[in-house]
C-alpha cells in the first residue's frame, strides 16, 4: 500500500524539517504540536527555511506556496487518524513516546505505518506500546533535515518487509537515500559519529590542540563539512551528551562515555547553538 498522506508528531527542529520535506514532495502532511504557540513557532521555522530557499534561488516562490498548501498544523492527535504513515519526532523521552504511540495505535487505522525519528531509544521497545509491531519502524533523519540526504530505516525483529518497503519508497519519493539498519542503539550513523565527537572533546580537554585546530584538522584533513566541536554545538551538546549516555548504558564501552568537560558544559547551560554558547559563541555571525 503506497503512502499517500503523512502525519508528523512534533514540530520542533526535526519534526518541522520532516513535515517540510514531506509537503515539499507533494504529500498532504499534518503536523501536530502540543500547543498553538509551539505549532506557530514550528510553522514559522518552515516558512523561514522555504523563504531562504526562494531568496537563494533554490526554490520557486510558487513551490513555496504549494508546499505550504500541502501542510496542515494541528494540536489534536486525532487529526492524524487517516494518515498512512505517522512519524513521531517528539522529545527524546521513552515514557512520552510510548504514551504517544499507544494513543496513535488506537487512533490510526490498522494499515498505518507508525515510525519514530528517535536517534537513540530502542525501536523494539517503542513498538511494545502498540498492537502493530509488524507495522512499526524507525525513520531516522539528520539535521538539517531539508539538506541532509540520508534516512536510516530501522527494522526490528518484528517489522514486516512490506512496512519497510512502503516507508523506504516514501523516503525515496521525498528525495532521500535510504540505508536499512537493525535496531541497535545509535543505529549506524550515531554508532560511528558519537564516539568521534566525544573523542574530539577529550582531545580538547587534554589540551592536545586548540578548538580551531581540532575543527580545522578534521575539516581540511578529512574533508568533513564541519569540525567535530562545531558539529557538537550545531546538534546540541545536551543532545550529544544524552545520546552518549544512552549508548554507554547499552554497550558499557568507554568510547561511548561522555567526557567530564561535556557534562560540565551541559550543566552550565552551554548547549551550543540553541543556547547561544557552547564551544563557540553563537551570538555572532559566523559563530566565533
Ligand atoms: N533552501 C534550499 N536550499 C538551501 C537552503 C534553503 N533554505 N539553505 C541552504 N541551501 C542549500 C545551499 O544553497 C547549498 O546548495 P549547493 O550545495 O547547491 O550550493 C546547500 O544547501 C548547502 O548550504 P550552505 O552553502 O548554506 O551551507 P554549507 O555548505 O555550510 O552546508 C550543511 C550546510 C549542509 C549543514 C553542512 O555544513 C553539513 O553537512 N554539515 C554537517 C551536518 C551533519 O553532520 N549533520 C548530522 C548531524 S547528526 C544528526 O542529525 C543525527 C542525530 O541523531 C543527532
Amino acid at each position: 500500500m503506497p503512502i499517500r498522506k503523512v502525519g508528523v508528531v512534533g514540530c520542533g527542529l526535526m519534526g518541522s524539517g520532516i513535515a517540510q520535506v514531506s509537503a515539499q514532495a507533494g504529500f498532504p502532511t499534518v503536523v501536530r504540536e502540543v500547543s498553538p504557540a509551539l505549532l506557530e513557532k514550528g510553522m514559522g521555522a518552515i516558512k523561514k527555511f522555504l523563504q531562504g530557499g526562494v531568496d537563494k534561488g533554490k526554490l520557486a516562490a510558487a513551490d513555496m506556496e504549494k508546499t505550504l498548501a500541502h501542510l496542515t498544523g494541528t494540536v489534536r492527535l486525532e487529526d492524524l487518524a487517516d494518515c498512512d504513515l505517522v512519524i513521531e519526532a517528539a522529545v527524546e523521552s521513552l515514557t512520552l513516546k510510548k504514551e504517544l504511540f499507544a494513543e496513535l495505535d488506537k487512533t490510526c487505522g490498522p494499515k498505518t505505518v507508525l515510525a519514530s525519528n528517535t536517534s537513540s531509544l530502542s525501536i523494539t521497545e517503542l513498538a511494545t506500546a502498540t498492537q502493530r509491531p509488524e507495522r512499526f519502524l524507525g525513520l531516522h533523519f539528520f539535521n538539517p533535515v531539508p539538506l541532509m540526504k540520508l534516512v536510516e530505516v530501522v527494522k526490528t525483529l518484528a517489522t514486516s518487509a512490506e512496512a519497510v518497503s512502503e516507508a523506504s519508497a516514501w523516503c525515496r519519493a521525498i528525495g532521500k537515500t535510504v540505508v536499512t539498519v537493525g535496531d541497535s542503539t545509535g543505529f549506524v550513523v550515531n554508532r560511528l559519529l558519537v564516539p568521534y565527537m566525544l573523542d574530539a572533546v577529550r582531545v580538547y580537554e587534554q589540551g592536545l590542540a586548540s578548538r580551531d585546530d581540532i575543527d580545522n584538522a578534521m575539516k581540511l584533513g578529512c574533508g568533513y563539512p564541519m569540525g567535530p566541536l562545531f558539529l557538537g554545538d550545531y546538534v546540541g551538546l545536551d543532545t550529544t551528551y544524552y545520546i552518549a549516555q544512552i549508548m554507554f548504558d547499552e554497550f558499557k564501552e568507554p568510547r561511548f562515555a561522555p567526557p567530564p568537560l561535556l557534562k560540565r558544559m551541559v550543566l552550565a547551560g552551554r548547549h551550543g547553538r540553541k543556547t547561544g554558547r557552547g564551544f563557540y559563541d553563537w551570538s555572532t555571525n559566523p559563530p566565533s
